[in-house]
């Protein structure tokens, strides 16, 4: 029933927010930018909509989706038993790309919004369209990211449109979102602490300094390792040492991917449902090198040379500091900007894997990067992409 995305539907932000409010006052489906990427609005108590974000994102309904709210009076609503600790940090990161695991006041939502947890995922948006549009339309949003299921997080609008044409009502054009991956995901704990349910834009180290104690992370089971000397051989190149992803294969079960690090209550560790889906995976076999410059530079160059052998259509995604190295050894090769500032590969991530897939690679390779700060969200969803193949040479 939606109707292709016409430019009067992609609306222009500045003199179209009222109107894309009202729809989504009304139960529409309405793709709008955050900070940290682009996400598919709808009304948050409303189970018809919200049913329509799975049904145009080709989500499974056991995945539970984020609220996005502009003004912390609005939690009351739908929250109940707020910590002291999540006091902390909405002080500290809101509005901002931090999401938070909190009790639901039970009624208050559409029960697929939280997929029948007892908590519910918020957050605040420090992007002034989002903040505006979630005012004036007097709703909670539940807003996943906007792209189809399986596809990489949509960083511009027209990634959205992309994905999305023709399934949704309308899209606020606000430009390229900012962080370019999704928000931290944490839940905090009796004893004060937290932990990390997905790696995002603010990084543990900031949250534990804020909270005053350790911050445990998700486990980093989505690599799958590979015996570095293999990663150098031309077996592997061929990807006979590499082993299966772990995470998001096939037959996961609810529990498989718990936190490795849990600081208070390790026996009640909290689990984030979307943790066990394989996110993105592009239509080429993609690969990690994560290593010393030189060695992720030879393993790289060894790769590369193995699979152009055997008739691959290659790509490169590299720091700028090596790309002039891979120049002429690969099809396409991409930037993930300055290796000395992670923002900027966090920024251009999901646009480049899209960019893979247009461009038909069949076989590509990533550098990989420190997990300090900002790093670990890049590590964690380049590592899914590639499907848990990460060669650590
Ligand atoms: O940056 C973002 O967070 C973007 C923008 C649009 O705000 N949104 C986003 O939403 O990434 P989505 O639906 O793609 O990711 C929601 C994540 C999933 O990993 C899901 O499993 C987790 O949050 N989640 C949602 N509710 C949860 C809950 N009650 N307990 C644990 N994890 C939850
Ligand atoms: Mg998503």
């Amino acid at each position: 029933s939606h109707k292709s995305l016409k430019e009067s539907s992609v609306l222009q932000s500045d003199e179209r927010i009222a109107a894309a409010a009202a729809s989504l006052a009304e139960g529409k489906l309405i793709a709008f930018p955050t900070e940290t990427v682009y996400g598919l609005g709808a009304d948050a108590r409303s189970t018809e909509a919200v049913e329509g974000i799975f049904e145009a994102k080709g989500r499974p309904s056991d995945n539970p989706l984020i609220v996005h709210i502009a003004d912390r009076a609005e939690l009351d609503a739908f929250v109940q038993g707020v910590s002291e600790a999540d006091e902390k940090l909405m002080d500290a990161f809101w509005p901002g790309p931090l999401t938070l695991v909190l009790p639901v006041r039970p009624g208050a939502l559409s029960p697929k919004v939280t997929a029948g947890l007892d908590t519910v995922a918020v957050r605040m948006p420090d992007h002034g369209i989002a903040l505006a549009l979630i005012a004036a339309s007097g709703c909670p949003l539940a807003a996943p990211s906007a792209n189809r299921s399986g596809r990489p997080s949509p960083t511009l609008a027209s990634h959205v449109r992309e994905d999305l044409d023709g399934r949704i009502d309308g899209i606020v054009d606000g430009g390229p979102a900012g962080v370019g991956v999704e928000s931290t995901v944490v839940r905090t704990n009796t004893a004060g602490g937290a932990t990390v349910l997905r790696p995002g834009g603010i990084s543990a180290e900031e949250l534990g300094r804020v909270l005053g104690a350790q911050v445990g992370a998700v486990s980093a089971d989505y690599t799958a390792d590979i015996d570095p000397e293999a990663a150098r051989s031309e077996a592997g190149a061929r990807g006979e040492a590499l082993n299966p992803a772990r995470e998001g294969a096939a037959g996961a079960k609810p529990g498989d991917t718990g936190p490795a690090a849990v600081h208070g209550e390790p026996e009640e560790a909290p689990r984030s449902p979307g943790m066990k889906y394989t996110h993105y995976a592009p239509s080429g076999r993609l690969e990690v090198v994560l290593g010393a410059e030189e060695r992720t530079a030879d393993c790289i160059r060894g790769l590369l040379a193995a699979a152009q052998a055997r008739g691959e259509k290659t790509g490169v995604l590299a720091f700028e500091e090596h790309l002039e190295s891979y120049r002429g050894l690969a099809d396409v090769v991409l930037s993930l900007g300055s290796g000395s500032d992670l923002r900027e590969a966090a920024a251009r991530l999901y646009a480049a894997l899209r960019r893979f897939d247009e461009e038909g690679t069949t076989y590509m390779l990533a550098e990989g990067c420190g997990e300090e700060g900002i790093g670990s969200a890049v590590m964690n969803r380049i590592s899914k992409a590639a499907g848990g193949r990460v060669h650590r040479v």
